[in-house]
């Protein structure tokens, strides 16, 4: 028998597979689905900073003052219907879902500037959240801060996020940071226990029938992997948190490889989006297999066996690879 049992967060999970933050938490029926597939816990989807601040000081200031944020915001989900709602229905769907299943239930608190919104994190554990997830999500599009102060301004948010709640707190980032081990660490140090990479960024086409914007959200594909393995061999084993997979994994030669570079779990949203709760099953299935014919007992075994740690200058090697894959093309 494999043993899977993952420790994420401080809970024992009987395996590393995690629903991320998506919809499916706002339909009950869905969420005891999501248990009676297997999924070892739960992810709610996000409270947003506007939405908190809609609720402090009213509409019209509000949209004066996060106008271009919100926009971004309402263009990557399209469930404009969970952005209107007030915090107090998030509050409550929080209580109701801890309430339908036994799994851990992850909370999901989204912002980027500094301000009251973070004392929010404290309703959602009191709401019986059994850890906190804080999403940075967010585009540089102010020409006057740098990359130093956007960085200071997430160290901030995380560590007053931190000092207001008492469960564990996973941090989910986006991989667009000029020096992203040295950002990494400094998030362990502000209280991330846990690192999500990373978030998709939704991008908006243009119609041209329509000579508009439109707004455009696209499921997510094995290949969108690659980009977390190669960051997590870096930060594995070499920071001082968890390390969690978002983005791509859609089947378990995906978690296997997740693992390798150093996953402690893995998150899945297009995956259960596509196919059903079932798809938790089929990948643990196909993770044993793998792992049978490999030889591997536990996913402790195999976690972090393909990170950069034994090799002394991790950079020099990237940058060696890169020189090699070009001139590996034959014209
Ligand atoms: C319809 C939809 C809604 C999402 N809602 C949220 C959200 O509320 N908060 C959040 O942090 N991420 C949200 N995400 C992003 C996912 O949690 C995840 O990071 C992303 O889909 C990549 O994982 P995947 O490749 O398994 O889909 C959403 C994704 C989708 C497709």
């Amino acid at each position: 028998m494999m043993n899977l049992q993952t420790q994420y967060l401080g809970f024992e999970l009987k395996h590393p597979i995690i629903a991320g933050a998506s919809p499916l938490p706002d339909d009950l029926d869905k969420v005891r689905a999501l248990e009676d597939g297997g999924i070892a816990a739960i992810t709610m989807y996000s409270l947003f900073e506007e939405q908190i601040t809609q609720n402090i000081v009213g509409s019209e200031a509000h949209i004066g003052n996060y106008e271009n944020s919100f926009s971004e915001a309402a263009s990557y989900f399209p469930e404009v219907d969970l952005l209107e709602r007030g915090v107090d229905v998030y509050l409550d769907q929080v209580q109701k879902v801890k309430a339908a299943v036994d799994v851990p239930v992850i909370g999901s608190l989204n912002g980027t500037r500094e301000g009251e919104w973070v004392n929010y994190a404290s309703l959602i554990e009191s709401a019986g959240a059994d850890a906190l997830e804080l999403n940075l999500y967010f585009l540089p599009t102010e020409m006057e801060e740098s990359a130093a102060e956007l960085e200071d301004r997430c160290i901030r948010i995380v560590q007053a996020v931190d000092a207001r709640i008492q469960v564990p707190l996973a941090v989910k980032i986006s991989p667009f940071f000029t020096a992203l081990p040295h950002f990494a660490k400094r998030l362990a140090a502000a209280g991330a226990d846990s690192l999500v990479c990373f978030n998709r960024f939704y991008q908006p086409d243009i119609d041209v029938d329509e000579l508009d914007i439109r707004p455009m959200i696209d499921l997510s594909h094995s290949q969108e992997l690659r980009l977390r393995l190669r960051w997590l061999a870096f930060l594995s084993g070499r920071i001082d948190t968890q390390l969690v997979v978002s983005g791509g994994v859609h089947n378990g030669i995906d978690v296997a490889k997740a693992l390798m570079a150093g996953a402690d779990a893995v998150q899945i949203v297009s995956s259960l989006l596509i196919n059903g709760p079932e798809q938790v099953k089929s990948m643990l299935d196909e993770l044993c297999k793998w792992m049978e014919k490999k030889g591997y007992n536990s996913i402790d075994e195999l976690r972090g066996c393909m990170n950069y740690l034994r090799c002394p200058d991790p950079e020099a090697l990237e940058r060696a690879n890169y020189m090699r894959v070009l001139k590996s093309w034959r014209v």
